[in-house]
């Protein structure tokens, strides 16, 4: 019997991490990153004081981890390689305990037929890098592809999926624009040279990866769709600069080898072109991504200014748009993030009609829950709204699919509850609860349910 969703033969089912939000940096060999030193310096910026050195042990967990990711269905799994676990100072030697252990992370999960998806940056700059300015330093483009070099030689011939960055314009919001980041800039003219500089590393690691290796790699955008309040031209008008902004800064040079020219002609305008070298734009052209990863969470809404800015002010991106809460929306209740699963499949419409139609997966979608203890029954989390949460949105991707996007999986933000960025573990967004005082782990029941899917590779209703 086919079921009313089914999704394509090989669909990828399976979940997302990143290394500091579940190794635990005090665990083995590892170099100061830009969280372990933010931590040190500030732990009453983190949510209730808990930094990365408390995670959820997959440093001495994985072999049970991944055999619950099997009993969970999965056929695929990314995990992030730490730079400073991998190399402590950035850049020079080595560390044999970090080969060892990610090379034994990816041999367990290909011999339970889990396909590792390996992503090499997830926020994790490491210290002795950002005292040499991080990505401002055009010099640290060097050391990344160094590392991103030494990843591939060491477990390419294991791993057939990379991914260069994940969510690179985060570190640019939080780091250089917002205050939620390490180093706490606030300044849009060097968050343009950052950004400009991520891109250039992604690039080479590219153009390296092509040269050497006949996998695939890509890169993964939180593409987020900014919808106008209305189709007045002014809304209009700041929701594309808004998306020029947040999403094609990077989405345009990675999957099309160039700049939208608005975005030029914007940053042109405020004098807030990054410095270039004269061989960039041919990089850039040439080397393009095999595979696009895509997280999806909520979408941004915005309405034109109603206040012009002071000139005087300086300029940030809310120069251009004004954010706008949609009345009627729908709210995650345990979180507060809209919940809107038409936006993955608007995304995925974009990609095929703008973008060539690129392969692409949903490499993180997921639904953070505070005080989640408070739906246990049984002595298991009941979390049908997560169940909901899932549904809703492959209903929508299983409607692209159908519209002819080039989708290929599907991948829940995440596996085990982790510590995260600002939230600690405030949020809980796992297919198992992990008890961070004893480490037990126990499915919860969308870790059945989504076993099932998995196995039947779709659903009924
Ligand atoms: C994504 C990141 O932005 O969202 C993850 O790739 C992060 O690292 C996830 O944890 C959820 O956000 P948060 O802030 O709730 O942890």
């Amino acid at each position: 019997m086919t079921l009313k969703y089914t999704f394509p033969n090989d669909f990828w089912w399976g979940s997302a991490s990143s290394a500091t939000q579940i190794e635990g940096s005090d665990n083995g060999i590892k170099g100061k990153d830009i969280w372990d030193h933010w931590y040190q310096s500030e732990p009453n910026r983190f949510f209730d004081q808990i930094g990365p050195g408390q995670t959820s042990d997959f440093y001495h967990h994985y072999q049970e981890d991944i055999k619950n990711m099997k009993q969970t269905g999965h056929n695929s799994f990314r995990l992030s390689i730490s730079w400073s676990r991998l190399i402590p100072g950035g850049k020079g030697e080595v560390n044999q305990q970090a080969v060892d252990f990610y090379r034994d992370v990816i041999d367990q999960l290909l011999a339970h037929e889990i396909e590792p998806f390996v992503n090499l940056f997830h926020f994790d700059m490491p210290y002795p890098l950002h005292e040499l300015g991080g990505w401002e330093n055009r010099q640290v483009i060097d050391a990344y592809l160094d590392y991103a070099t030494i990843a591939f030689e060491l477990f390419g011939d294991r791993v057939k999926k990379w991914f260069t960055f994940n969510e690179p314009i985060v570190p640019v919001e939080g780091g250089y624009l917002y205050d939620f980041h390490y180093p706490n800039i606030v300044d849009f003219k060097k968050a343009i040279q950052v950004a400009y500089h991520t891109m250039i590393a992604h690039k080479k690691a590219v153009q390296y990866y092509h040269g050497n290796f006949n996998g695939e790699i890509g890169i993964i955008l939180n593409l987020t769709p900014s919808y106008p309040r209305s189709q007045h031209p002014a809304d209009l008008k700041a929701a594309h600069l808004c998306d020029l902004l947040f999403n094609r800064s990077f989405l345009d040079p990675a999957v099309k080898g160039e700049y939208p020219k608005d975005l030029i002609e914007l940053l042109a305008t405020y004098d807030l072109l990054p410095q270039i070298e004269p061989d960039d734009e041919q990089l850039i052209r040439d080397h393009q991504i095999d595979l696009l990863g895509v997280n999806y969470y909520q979408p941004r809404r915005v309405k034109a200014k109603e206040n012009l800015p002071n000139p005087a002010s300086p300029i940030m991106p809310e120069w251009f748009f004004d954010s706008y809460d949609m009345p009627g929306r729908k709210m995650n209740p345990y979180r507060g993030w809209e919940i809107y699963e038409k936006g993955i499949y608007d995304i995925m419409v974009n990609l095929k009609d703008n973008y060539g139609n690129i392969p692409s997966f949903i490499s993180e979608n997921g639904m953070g829950v505070e005080n989640e203890e408070r739906f246990v029954n049984n002595g298991q989390i009941e979390d049908d709204y997560r169940i909901d949460f899932i549904k809703g949105h492959l209903k929508w991707l299983h409607k692209a699919i159908l519209a002819g996007c080039n989708v290929k999986g599907y991948h829940l933000w995440t596996f085990l509850d982790n510590w995260s960025w600002m939230n600690a573990y405030k949020n809980r967004y796992g297919f198992y609860a992990v008890d961070i005082n004893t480490q037990k782990r126990t499915a919860k029941k969308s870790a059945k349910w989504f076993a099932k899917i998995a196995e039947q590779n779709g659903f009924n209703n």
